[in-house]
């Protein structure tokens, strides 16, 4: 059923209902066989998008970019040294001039609140590209992924084991609420997303018919489930806390045992990447028939694309 996202910002999976968030999968899909037709569009053919990156990344970077061209559009970088962004320009003034000479902004940073305050002031749709609380546009990824897989969301089982209070533990559990996906988070309990979340979810969930589980036990935790996923254990900015994590995530690494102990035959293994092999998920498991993390990676492109296309693009 096509949906209208037309001018609309994307902060958190929190902004698309159920319907909008299968819908941008269905348009991803349809993008992906486009390009793997060989076929570019004019999609955003005109359109002038601002990629601001206050934090390094390569898919997420790479997948704005290369959707832009593939559809018709000009990206243009900011990196955190290009513009003044929050240190010699309040960030309300640098939205209201993007606003002005862009289409569309994505944002990758450290504080929600500065996606929020470039939403709030632009007047085009901002993008997150990841915060410090959310990384949404992963999601959809990571759904499209689970889709091609399973050929459905609804019902499967998703269990992320790591650091549950982080910007993926966050997204993931948003985002299995809304698709009626039973989540379960394997961690320690101090590594649980914060409580006022997860109340919020267990409401999104009431309505959808997902399971929201979270469990210290990583065997238990990963009993029937059709996916495993994880995440480094010190997300950027907090590389400080390796050491403190290693200590509480060892139980949680996703290696052979952990697959085995699904009890299914089928079960993948994902990951947003990039991965430090060794700590969160063992080289094996990594290189595994399992693995699906490079069509995952992929699915960024088609999927931010879809995210562009939907809110200001030519359809
Ligand atoms: N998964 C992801 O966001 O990767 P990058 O940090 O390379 O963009
Ligand atoms: N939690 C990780 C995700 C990287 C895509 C980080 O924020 O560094």
């Amino acid at each position: 059923m096509p949906q209208n996202l037309k001018g609309r910002s994307f902060l958190t999976l929190k902004d698309f209902t159920s319907q909008e968030i299968a819908y941008l999968l269905t348009l991803s899909a349809d993008l992906k066989a486009k390009k793997r037709a060989g076929i570019r569009g004019e999609l955003l053919k005109g359109k002038n998008i601002a990629l601001i990156f206050e934090k390094p990344s390569t898919r997420t970077r790479c997948a704005f970019t290369v959707a832009c061209i593939d559809e018709g559009a000009h990206p243009e970088y900011l990196g955190k040294n290009d513009i003044q962004l929050g240190h010699k320009e309040d960030v309300k003034d640098t939205a209201r001039v993007l606003g002005r000479m862009f289409d569309g902004i994505e944002f990758r940073g450290f504080k929600q609140s500065v996606v929020e305050e470039l939403a709030a002031f632009a007047g085009v749709p901002v993008w997150n590209g990841l915060t410090d609380r959310y990384h949404p546009t992963q999601i959809l990824a990571d759904f499209l992924t689970l889709q091609e897989n399973f050929g459905c969301l609804k019902g499967l089982k998703l269990v992320y084991c790591g650091d549950g209070r982080n910007n993926m533990g966050n997204s993931l559990m948003i985002g299995s609420a809304k698709m009626g996906i039973h989540f379960t988070i394997a961690a320690p309990e101090s590594l649980f997303p914060e409580k006022g979340l997860i109340e919020e979810c267990r409401g999104i969930a009431a309505q959808t018919g997902a399971v929201l589980e979270f469990e210290t036990n990583a065997k238990k935790a990963v009993a029937g489930a059709h996916a495993l996923y994880t995440d480094v254990w010190a997300s950027m900015g907090e590389e400080d806390k390796l050491a403190e994590r290693k200590a509480l995530l060892g139980s949680y690494q996703i290696n052979a045992e952990l697959m085995a102990s699904t009890g299914r035959s089928d079960t993948i293994f994902l990951h947003c990447l990039p991965a430090v092999k060794g700590n969160e998920v063992t080289e094996d498991v990594f290189e595994s028939a399992a693995s699906k993390v490079f069509d995952e990676a992929e699915n960024r492109l088609h999927t931010i694309k879809a995210v562009m296309v939907a809110t200001i693009g030519n359809i």
